[in-house]
């Protein structure tokens, strides 16, 4: 084979963010917002270009990056493929993507995602999910220092997963949202490192575990609630739980004004649940409304929010195209 193709869905995160780092259980959805590497063969220094942005550079036969180091996550890829016995080839790579980078919309976790997949195509080998998670977690680990993986299960394996750090998928979810009710992205517009405010959370956790320890326990019990209001289809609770777990995010230090604002306008205008997504401290929020609410919604956040939109559930993860 001489060129592959493969997409790879976004995430995210309805409960349990942050607190997933320490071992608490999440609930993480695949959304129909795709990244996209095409790679053909081409010689050494091999090159990777993302459309849209300013990431483009070499990456040397001996898996050094010459260019942006946000290529690191992708000789990193190489390097575990290597190990595993893979005869690494020359190659020119292009990732695009529809989901926004720095926006908790698991960006980085899909372009890995994506890459992995083709790559390893290109090379006459098709990834099962398991080496895809551990690929896309590989590269995690570059772009965030520590995550817990939950991006990189979402990504892998598609649909609502309940998801526990060095577990894994404890269950995957049946499919939400009728047509009665709907989820939408909000995007704050404002950037920030996952890895900033992962690592503050740690500190603050370790700093006043006996009272914070209580807030994660709370995150926990909220993930049980909602994996059964999920089954139950009962988008009341599901909401209910959702405006919870803000509560809870926020006394960890990372919501922030412009979050807020979304979250109250969207509530305003009649969404039963509201919270961020992701890393916080800027990013996205997710809102689950009735869908006869959505304009009014969509309308009263535009203000603020640098885009917005009603979002599906991708049922499946990364995939050869
Ligand atoms: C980032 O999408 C989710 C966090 O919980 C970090 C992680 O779990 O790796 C904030």
């Amino acid at each position: 084979m001489n060129k592959s193709i493969a997409i790879s869905p976004g995430k995210v995160i309805l409960f349990g963010e942050h607190f997933v780092v320490r071992g608490t259980k999440a609930i993480v959805a695949a959304i129909d917002l795709y990244a996209k590497a095409e790679i053909e063969e081409s010689s050494w220094p091999s090159e990777i270009i993302s459309e849209g942005t300013e990431i483009r550079g070499k990456i040397t036969q001996e898996l050094k990056v010459v260019g942006s180091k946000e290529l690191e996550p992708f000789a990193r890829i190489l390097s575990v493929l290597k190990n595993w016995g893979f005869q690494i080839a020359g190659f020119k790579a292009k990732i695009s993507s529809e989901i926004p980078m720095s926006a908790g919309l698991g960006s980085s976790a899909a372009s890995a995602a994506a890459f992995s997949l083709s790559y390893a195509n290109l090379l006459g080998y098709k990834l099962n999910d398991k080496e895809l998670f551990t690929l896309s977690h590989e590269a995690e680990k570059i772009t965030h220092g520590n995550p817990s993986g939950v991006d990189s299960a979402a990504v892998t394996y598609g649909g609502i997963l309940v998801f526990k750090k060095d577990v894994g998928i404890i269950s995957k979810l049946k499919s939400l949202f009728s047509d009665k009710y709907s989820l939408i992205i909000a995007d704050t517009g404002i950037k920030r490192s996952t890895s900033v405010p992962v690592r503050d959370v740690l500190i603050l956790s370790e700093k006043l575990w006996p009272a914070v320890s209580l807030i994660y326990d709370a995150s926990d019990r909220i993930v049980d609630l909602a994996n059964e209001a999920i089954n139950n289809e009962d988008y009341e609770t599901i909401g209910t739980l959702m405006n919870i777990n803000q509560g809870l995010l926020n006394s960890m230090g990372v919501s922030s004004l412009e979050l807020e604002e979304l979250i109250y306008r969207s509530r305003l205008a009649g969404a039963i649940g509201a919270k961020l997504t992701g890393a916080g401290k800027g990013g996205s929020a997710i809102i689950l409304a009735p869908s006869n609410k959505v304009d009014n919604i969509l309308d009263r956040i535009k203000c603020c929010s640098k885009w917005a939109s009603r979002i599906k559930i991708s049922q499946e993860g990364a995939r050869i195209i």
